[in-house]
C-alpha cells in the first residue's frame, strides 16, 4: 500500500466533491463576505482612532456606531450560509463515501473474507470513515474560510503600511515550515493509531458475539487483558498525537509574538517621527493581530488533513480491492437448469494448498448424490464451486454444458438454494429470516415452507410465533430450531439446483427422520446435492460419491459400495459400530 498521498489522491477526494459545486460556490461567495466584513473591521480602526480620538468628528461618531452593528450582523448571516453550505457538501461527501464502501465490501468475494478480520472492515466503515469526515467537513471547508480572511486581513495591512506588511509577509514562511514537519508526523501517528483501533473492533467482535465460548473457557481476564494491552497501545498514540497538535498552537503564537513586538517598536518608531499616525498604526496591528487566529486555525486545519488523508489511503484501499469473483463482460442468463450439473477435472484450493485434485462428476437433473467422506476432505468446497461461492483454479464446473462463469451472477446464484453446514440466521423475525432473498412473498408460503422444514412447532411455541426476534445468529434458538429454519429457507427458495451440507446433523432421529421425508419431496425433479456424515441419512440417494484425497475414490449405490468393501464400507462399520 502506497502511504505517501499522491496528487491522485486529492483529486479523487475533489471528484467527490465536484457534484455540489453549486452549493460550494455559494458558500465560497458567503466566505469571501465574512472575510472581508472582517477585513473591514480592521479598516475601520483608523477612521476611530484618527476621525474621531485625534480629530474629534462627531458625525464620524454617528455614523461608525451602526455602521459596526450592521458590519457584525452581515458577518454572523454570511459565517451562519458558509458553515451550513460547507457542512452539507462535507457531509453529503462522506456520507458518500459510506456508502460506496459498505456496497463495495458487501460485493466483495468470500476469499476476501476469509483474510480479513470482520472488526477491521467495521473499523473501515466507522473510524475511518469518521475520520475522513473530519478533514473534508471540519478542516478543508473551514481552511477556505480561513484562507479569504487571511486574504481581506492582508489586503488592509498592505493598505495601512506596505512596508511593515511586507516583513510580516516575510516571516510567514518561516512559520509554514515546522507547520508541515507536524501534519508529516500526525499522519504517521494517525495511521498507527487506525490500525490500533481496527484491532481493538475485532476483538470486540470476537469476544462480544463469542462470548459463550470466552465464559466457558474462562478467558474473561485473559480477553480483557488483551483488551487492555490495544487501549493502552491507542491510548499511547492519542497522546502523541495530542502533543504534536498541542504543540503547533503555542509555537505559532511565539512566533506571533516576535512579530507584533517588532510593529510595536518600528511602527511606534514611525509614528513617534510623525511618518505615520496613531490610527494607522493601531489599524495595521488590529489586523495583524486579527490574522493570528485564522493562521493558527490554518496550521490545526492541516493536521486534520493529515488525519483524513491517512483515512483515505485506508479506504480507498478496501475500494480499490476489485471482487475476486467476476462477472464475465456480457453474461448469459440462466433461467433454469435443464440437463446437468458436471465438474470437469477440477482442480481447486485455498492459498496454495490444493484440496480439489482432477476431479470429474456429472450429476443429472433429478438426481439426489450424496458426497462422504473424510472431514476436511473437499466436500464443502466442491459444493461452494457451483454457485461460484469461489471458482476452481483449472477445469471448470459446467451446468447444461455452460462454463457457470459465463453466467451471471445473480442468475446463476438464483438457481442455487443452499443450506449451509454453519447456519447462517440474522437479528430478525422468523419470517424474514426464512423469507431471506425473497421478498414479498406471501406469508402462507413462508408457513407452508417452514411446515416442510417441520419447523412450525417450534415457532409457534415462540413468544410472538412467526413474528419472534431470534436474535445474532438466532442465539435464541436451539442448534436443531436454526436448521430447520434455514432449511424452510431452502424450501422457499424454491430452485433447481439444492444443496444441503450436513443439512440436518443437529436434529434429533425423531426430527431428522421427517425433515428428510420432507426434503425427499423437495428432492423430486431437482438436482441435489447431500452431504452428509451419518450415512443412514443417504441410503436412499440415487448415488452416493466418496471424496478422499481430492478425488472421487468410490461411486454407486448403498448396496453397491457396502459390497466392495472398500473406504465406504469402512466408514459405515465404524458408525454402525458406534450405533450399537
Ligand atoms: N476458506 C478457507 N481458506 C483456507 N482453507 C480452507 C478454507 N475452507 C476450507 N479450507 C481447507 O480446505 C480443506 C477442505 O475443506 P472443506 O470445508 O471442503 O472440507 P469438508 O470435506 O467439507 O469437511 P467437513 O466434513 O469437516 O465439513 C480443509 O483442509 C480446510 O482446512
Ligand atoms: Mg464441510
Amino acid at each position: 500500500m502506497n502511504k505517501t498521498p499522491s496528487v491522485g489522491l486529492y483529486r479523487r477526494l475533489l471528484a467527490m466533491v465536484k457534484p455540489y459545486w453549486t452549493k460550494l460556490a455559494l458558500a465560497m461567495m458567503c466566505l469571501g463576505m465574512v472575510g472581508a466584513c472582517t477585513g473591514a473591521m480592521a479598516y475601520l480602526v483608523k477612521d476611530v482612532i484618527d476621525g474621531v480620538f485625534v480629530a474629534k468628528n462627531i458625525w464620524l461618531l454617528k455614523i461608525l456606531p451602526p455602521a459596526i452593528v450592521v458590519l457584525f450582523l452581515f458577518k454572523g448571516l454570511f459565517s451562519y450560509g458558509q458553515s451550513y453550505l460547507m457542512t452539507y457538501v462535507g457531509e453529503r461527501v462522506v456520507a458518500n463515501i459510506r456508502n460506496g464502501l459498505y456496497r463495495h465490501i458487501i460485493n466483495l468475494s468470500t476469499s476476501y473474507f476469509d483474510k480479513n478480520a470482520t472488526g477491521m472492515l467495521i473499523s473501515r466503515v466507522t473510524n475511518d470513515v469518521a475520520q475522513i469526515q473530519g478533514a473534508v467537513s471540519g478542516a478543508v471547508t473551514g481552511s477556505l474560510k480561513e484562507v479569504s480572511t487571511v486574504v481581506c486581513l492582508l489586503v488592509v495591512i498592505f493598505i495601512r503600511n506596505w512596508e511593515l506588511a511586507i516583513w510580516a509577509v516575510l516571516v510567514f514562511p518561516i512559520a509554514v515550515i515546522p507547520l508541515v514537519k507536524f501534519g508529516r508526523r500526525l499522519r504517521k501517528i494517525s495511521t498507527r493509531s487506525q490500525e490500533t483501533m481496527a484491532r481493538i473492533v475485532t476483538i470486540l467482535h470476537e469476544t462480544i458475539s463469542g462470548n459463550r465460548i470466552v465464559k466457558t473457557f474462562c478467558m474473561e481476564e485473559y480477553e480483557a487483558g488483551r483488551f487492555e494491552k490495544e487501549n493502552e497501545q491507542f491510548f499511547l498514540l492519542e497522546m502523541k498525537n495530542a502533543r504534536v497538535r498541542a504543540i503547533s498552537s503555542p509555537l505559532m503564537e511565539l512566533l506571533g509574538g516576535f512579530g507584533i513586538a517588532f510593529i510595536v517598536g518600528y511602527g511606534g518608531y514611525q509614528v513617534v517621527k510623525g511618518t505615520s499616525t496613531p490610527g494607522t498604526f493601531f489599524s495595521f496591528l488590529t489586523a495583524l493581530i486579527m490574522l493570528y487566529d485564522p493562521v493558527r486555525r490554518l496550521a490545526g486545519v492541516n493536521n486534520t488533513v493529515q488525519q483524513g488523508v491517512a483515512a483515505a489511503i485506508r479506504v480507498f484501499d478496501v475500494m480499490d480491492t476489485p471482487p475476486e469473483i467476476q462477472e464475465r463482460p456480457d453474461p448469459l442468463t440462466l433461467t433454469t437448469v435443464k440437463s446437468a450439473v458436471t465438474f470437469d477435472r477440477v482442480v481447486f484450493g485455498y492459498n496454495d494448498k490444493p484440496v480439489l485434485k482432477n476431479l470429474c462428476l456429472s450429476v443429472s437433473i433429478g438426481e439426489v448424490l450424496a458426497v462422504v467422506g473424510t472431514s476436511g476432505g473437499g466436500k464443502t468446497s466442491l459444493v461452494n464451486l457451483i454457485p461460484r461461492l469461489y471458482d476452481v483454479w483449472e477445469g471448470s464446473v459446467l451446468i447444461d454444458g455452460r462454463d457457470v462463469r459465463d453466467f451471471s451472477l445473480r442468475s446463476l446464484r438464483s438457481q442455487v438454494a443452499m443450506v449451509s453446514q454453519q447456519t447462517i440466521l440474522f437479528n430478525d423475525t422468523v419470517r424474514n429470516n426464512i423469507a431471506y432473498g425473497c421478498v414479498g412473498m406471501a406469508p402462507e408460503e413462508v408457513e407452508r415452507a417452514a411446515e416442510q422444514a417441520y419447523a412450525v412447532d417450534f415457532i409457534q411455541a415462540l413468544g410472538q410465533g412467526f413474528d419472534t426476534i431470534i436474535g445474532e445468529q438466532g442465539a435464541m434458538l436451539s442448534g436443531g430450531e436454526r436448521q430447520r429454519l434455514s432449511i424452510a429457507r431452502a424450501i422457499l427458495k424454491d430452485a433447481p439446483i439444492l444443496i444441503l451440507d450436513e443439512a440436518t446433523s443437529s436434529l434429533d432421529t425423531e426430527s431428522e427422520f421427517a425433515v428428510q421425508k420432507a426434503l425427499e419431496n423437495l428432492m423430486k425433479g431437482r438436482t441435489t446435492f447431500v452431504i452428509a456424515h451419518r450415512l443412514s441419512t443417504i441410503r436412499n440417494a440415487d448415488r452416493i460419491i466418496v471424496i478422499d484425497d481430492g478425488t472421487i475414490a468410490e461411486e454407486g449405490k448403498h448396496e453397491d459400495l457396502l459390497a466392495r468393501s472398500g473406504l465406504y464400507r469402512k466408514l459405515y462399520d465404524m458408525q454402525f459400530k458406534q450405533e450399537e
